[in-house]
């Protein structure tokens, strides 16, 4: 157990809600203090070129899946320890094969739980086939830091980086310890696919999409995690995260030329005995 587990375990729990009630108020202070962002949504994939029945339920990719997890299930990757649940996985997966985009960054690496079956989709539907792709994906933290091991805090046994070089993956994957909002901001390059899963406070995600938009290529494609639709719980136990819809929501009464469309109910499970994902798609209108 880590130092940060234990002293979470030895908390009363009305002194924890006490910290988060404190911790949120401070992140909606911070949001509500922000200047309007600009925002150009003309690469962005629009509505209509959407047919997510189509991308989710397609045989092709299903066949690819079914070869794919038989690798990616070496790793007994956790649930529930950070990293995006198994059914959120599959649905990137196919999302990745789908839309085959040459170029791809994912901000929140973790545990790499999205980290493997991205790059695992990209290697299936396009690296196989002799096509070049280029994954970069970005954490605040050094996840494959071998002096501290913090992937064994979230009770996996292999780093990321050791994940990805199993299978080769290392070939076209990079990983980039930084804070989003500066490394979006600094980098010259350009991406086909770009999916935010880092910190989720309102505040960075109305920062990330516009800056994320900034270098996203024509017909891009920005999917985002834990978007909770009018901010109510898609679960049973209540859980909610505020940040990345009322950045959209701001984005969107301030004039922004964008949508949000929910996966809503994939058709595998993802959690608590639900097919409900919290991924959504950013689109044009
Ligand atoms: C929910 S986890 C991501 C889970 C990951 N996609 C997976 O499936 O394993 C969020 C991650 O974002 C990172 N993070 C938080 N704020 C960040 C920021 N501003 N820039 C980059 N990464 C950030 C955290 O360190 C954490 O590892």
């Amino acid at each position: 157990m880590s130092l940060k587990q234990l002293v979470k375990s030895i908390t009363p729990g009305f002194v924890i809600k006490k910290i988060h009630a404190s911790r949120k108020a401070k992140e909606m202070a911070a949001f509500h203090k922000l200047s309007t962002e600009q925002l150009d949504s003309k690469n962005l994939i629009h509505e209509n070129d959407v047919n997510l029945s189509e991308i989710l339920n397609s045989k092709t990719i299903g066949e690819f899946w079914n070869q794919s997890k038989q690798e990616i299930d070496q790793f007994i990757i956790p649930d529930g320890t950070g990293g995006v649940n198994p059914g959120d996985r599959r649905a990137l997966y196919y999302l990745l094969c789908h839309f085959k985009p040459k170029s791809v960054l994912e901000v929140g690496t973790h545990i790499g739980a999205s980290t493997l079956h991205i790059a695992s989709a990209l290697f299936m539907s396009q690296v196989n086939h002799g096509l070049e792709v280029d994954f970069k994906t970005a954490d605040i933290r050094d996840v494959n830091c071998k002096q501290n091991k913090p992937w064994l805090d979230y009770g996996t046994k292999y780093s990321p980086l050791e994940m990805i070089t199993k299978f080769g993956y290392d070939s076209f994957t990079t990983f980039k310890a930084g804070m989003s909002l500066d490394l979006i901001k600094t980098t010259s390059e350009t991406f086909d696919f770009i999916f935010l899963d880092g910190d989720h406070s309102g505040g960075t995600v109305y920062q990330e999409i516009p800056a994320a938009l900034n270098i996203l290529n024509p017909n891009g494609v920005i999917l985002l995690h834990d978007f909770f639709p009018e901010m109510k719980p898609l679960w049973s136990n209540g859980s909610l995260v505020e940040g990345p819809y009322l950045a959209t929501e701001r984005l969107i009464q301030e004039g922004a030329n964008i949508k949000v469309i929910p996966l809503g109910d994939l058709p595998w499970p993802t959690k608590l005995d639900t097919n409900i994902t919290s991924l959504a798609l950013l689109v044009r209108t």
